[in-house]
């Protein structure tokens, strides 16, 4: 037991000092796989060992049983709030007041008659939620809210969750009992990957990120918390006891900061009204580019002698101010929905609104998404409305005023046909399609039925046909192509390869030059690589990346637009949601049409024809059966029937007594593949997807081809921060070379990030999205490993 202990004991500092170094330092010290290997070896432990389990584990930061309600925490020292500063003069007058405190406590000003400047800390004003975290013996044993400032809720499992709270303090100099204050936020990054996510599980998006970090804190379930990216920022303290702080507010955050609490980065310590208007203004300019969301900057009489000697007014100290910036949220009227439709037929709702300044911007109108989003807000015309724009995000309806609702106000419908060509609206149910059975979710998009004959989504498809990254045709506009088709010369992006020069000469803007170089410039782009063209003819869910890959693995257009949704999902990163979009867009008889006219009219396509060699028998008999996907027949089940049979057609041709005769399959998983070959379509499709990768050359029979791809192939690689021993380019060039795309963002889909000193928001939303990291070290030695 005792060695158990000190294994358990050994494991909890070493994850405590990587959680320090990844979530307050921003520089990770070993492998995200080294990292989960200690925290199941300490999960395990804990387990066998439940007595040993402690509250500042690093395993309790999961989340634990769900609660009924939270109890009530009073905070023996109040949770003050702010007075607010909005204009210069404001901030001016607060210094004076602080001078007029200060009295005779304020030292002589120099020989020239100026008084001595009073020194201030200034901090961002973070805009979270404000939580008190109590440290006894240097442990987490408490978190709680505000609340009304005397009582808050005890949420103290919830905070437990937050990576970047220490569950124990780092050194020993601090006070036996620290109160350490400060705001629970979501960052930028944070934020948009927890919207996808909730998007993609087709579950409720948030607001904005204070809503959803507010959401977040008050679970109920601190399982839920732990899966929100939320994060914390001290900058204060409550109760002292038994030892002391610094004697100053900059002194005691950067003791906060050795003891490995977070705190802001742009944290400074300045003199007189000049300085504290400088940083506002310098603060002010690099809002948008901060990696999360304030609403001001708070400045604070630094030296804690003097600010006893200010003390509170009312419910707020005089010794410091929140300086705020012009508000981000205004109300106005809603005057009307309007409906566009998107490139591909969807139909979304924008708001018009009625001129307001918002943050120095004129904003008249904004986003509403879909009509999932106009029914949560309940929304009719008429309506005043809270409208909020953030950093550089398009403005968004946060909420309706229900109070000022005037008498007329109308229901926002949607129309059943289509504003731009008259075809029907269908309403699509969102599918999930995940393991077992279809799930059907929430949300609902509604689709124009007209495609290309929709004006609309034919100019949204031709400009995206033409883009630089797609057909790259220069010298088209969105305006031109918005000409053209008015003009009637282009009904499908078919029709750009027979445009005559007589039909355009003569246009507005078109003179015989331009003429000309807008026909060669079309001429160009018929001989195009697959992957562009793939990506050019705009399917649902797949961007240029998929487009490279199905190019690459599959080689052929001939290949692409047969492929069976099973077959394509053995691409990686291809999910059965984008393998199903890509079959049924080639299945369809309007899009064949359109790529038979392309090809006709002379675009000749680069294929390499040939299956990479990587795709080259990778399916395997399991696999199939398990892609088939059969109630109660998973990843075992299908290995135990591939082990049985040896090939699909002796298990399609099995009797009920074979199907019995398989060790350790369940009666269930028996009975459900019994109704699953009684049905013959079921049958005829799994002879179909083998039929495929036989064709195809991806069946476990298939002769295996060499592998000759390099070893970085299919990945993508984002470097960040400043890089010592080789230059950004020349790392980039490296990388390339060993076959991987380097990018400028961060998404799931980035295989690994190099990040250097002076690394930000990338690293950061690598970290929140859980992708690899590596430091110039580590990238250098695993370049050398590929070298050799
Ligand atoms: S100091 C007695 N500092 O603003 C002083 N508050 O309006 C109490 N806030 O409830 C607060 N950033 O949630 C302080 N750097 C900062 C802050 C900050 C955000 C929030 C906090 C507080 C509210 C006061």
């Amino acid at each position: 037991m005792s060695q158990a202990l000190d294994r358990i004991n050994a494991l909890r500092a070493q994850l405590h000092q990587h959680n320090h170094n990844y979530y307050v330092l921003d520089a990770p010290s070993i492998p995200d796989a080294e990292y989960d290997r200690l925290f199941r070896e300490l999960q395990q432990l804990e387990l066998e060992h439940p007595d040993a389990v402690t509250n500042d584990s690093p395993t309790q930061r999961v989340g634990g049983a769900a609660l009924k309600t939270f109890s009530q925490v009073q905070h023996e020292v109040p949770m003050l709030s702010l007075g607010n500063a909005f204009a210069e003069q404001d901030l001016h007058d607060f210094v004076r007041r602080v001078r007029e405190g200060l009295g005779d406590l304020l030292p002589a000003g120099d020989l020239f008659g100026g008084g001595a400047e009073v020194a201030f800390t200034c901090e961002p004003k973070l805009d979270g939620l404000a939580v008190s975290l109590l440290y006894e013996e240097g442990v987490l044993t408490r978190g709680a809210t505000r609340g009304d400032g005397s009582t808050g809720e005890d949420i103290t499992i919830n905070v437990r969750t937050i990576r970047n709270v220490p569950l124990k303090l780092q050194g020993s100099d601090w006070p036996p009992v620290l109160e350490v204050r400060g705001e629970v936020y979501i960052s930028h990054a944070g934020f948009a990957a927890l919207n996808q996510r909730a998007l993609a599980e087709g579950s409720k998006v948030f607001a904005n990120p204070r809503n959803a970090a507010a959401g977040s804190l008050r679970q109920l379930d601190s399982k839920i918390t732990a899966s929100r990216p939320l994060e914390f920022c001290a900058y204060g303290f409550g109760r002292v006891e038994g030892g002391e702080l610094a004697d100053s507010q900059y002194h005691i955050l950067q003791q906060f900061k050795r003891w490995g609490i977070p705190i802001s980065p742009e944290l400074r310590q300045v003199s007189g009204a000049e300085a504290l208007l400088a940083y506002y203004q310098d603060i002010g300019a690099r809002r948008a580019a901060l990696s999360y969301d304030i609403d001001g900057v708070v400045f604070k009489v630094d030296d804690l002698a003097w600010q006893a000697q200010l003390g509170f007014r009312a419910r707020e100290p005089r010794w410091a101010i929140a300086h705020k910036f012009p508000a981000q949220e205004e109300i106005t009227t809603l005057l009307d929905v309007e409906f566009q439709v998107g490139r591909t037929g969807a139909v979304t709702p924008v708001a018009r609104l009625a001129p307001v300044q918002v943050a120095g911007v004129t904003v008249s109108n904004a986003t509403l998404h879909n009509m999932d989003e106009v029914a949560r807000l309940g929304l009719m015309i008429g309506d005043t409305v809270v409208i909020r724009r953030a950093g550089d995000v398009i403005p968004q309806v946060v909420s309706v005023v229900l109070e000022r609702r005037p008498d007329d106000a109308q229901a926002v419908t949607i129309a059943c046909q289509c504003p731009v060509c008259g075809s029907a609206v269908e309403r699509t149910q969102l599918i999930k399609r995940g393991k077992g059975k279809d799930s059907v979710s929430e949300g609902a998009v509604y689709r124009c039925v007209g495609r290309l004959a929709c004006q609309a989504q034919l100019i949204q498809a031709i400009i995206h046909f033409v883009s630089r990254r797609a057909m790259d045709i220069d010298g088209l506009g969105d305006k031109i192509v918005e000409q053209l088709v008015n003009e009637g010369l282009l009904r499908s992006p078919a029709d750009l390869y027979a445009l005559q020069y007589e039909r355009i000469v003569g246009l507005e803007g078109f003179a015989d030059l331009s003429t000309r170089n807008l026909l060669a410039a079309i001429a160009q782009s018929r001989q195009v690589s697959l992957a562009r063209f793939i990506y050019a003819l705009g399917i649902p869910d797949v961007g240029e990346e998929t487009a490279k890959l199905l190019a690459r693995a599959l080689g052929s257009l001939a290949r692409i637009s047969q492929a069976l949704p099973e077959v394509l999902t053995y691409l990686p990163d291809v999910g059965l949601e984008v393998a199903h979009e890509i079959h049924s867009f080639f299945a369809d008889s309007h899009n064949q049409h359109v790529i038979s006219a392309l090809l006709e009219q002379g675009v000749v396509l680069e294929e390499s024809s040939e299956l990479h060699a990587e795709f080259s028998a990778c399916a395997t008999l399991a696999s199939v059966l398990e892609k088939l996907n059969i109630n109660h027949i998973a990843s075992t089940g299908a290995q135990r029937l591939a082990q049985r049979f040896g090939s699909l057609s002796a298990l399609l041709a099995a009797d009920w007594l074979d199907l019995r005769s398989i060790e350790r399959f369940t009666e269930k998983a028996a009975q459900s593949l019994r109704e699953f070959l009684a049905n013959p379509a079921n049958v005829a499709r799994a002879q179909a997807i083998e039929a495929q990768l036989l064709e195809f050359g991806m069946h476990w029979q298939s002769p295996k081809q060499a592998l000759t791809g390099l070893p970085l192939a299919g990945q993508t690689w984002v470097l960040t921060g400043t890089l010592e021993i080789m230059s950004r380019e020349q790392a980039k060039a490296k990388l390339e070379d060993l076959g991987a795309k380097v990018a400028g963002s961060v998404s799931a889909k980035t295989h690994c990030v190099v990040a250097g000193p002076g690394a930000g928001s990338k690293l950061t939303k690598a970290q929140q999205l859980g992708v690899a990291v590596l430091d110039e070290a580590a990238f250098m030695q695993r370049l050398q490993a590929l070298t050799g």
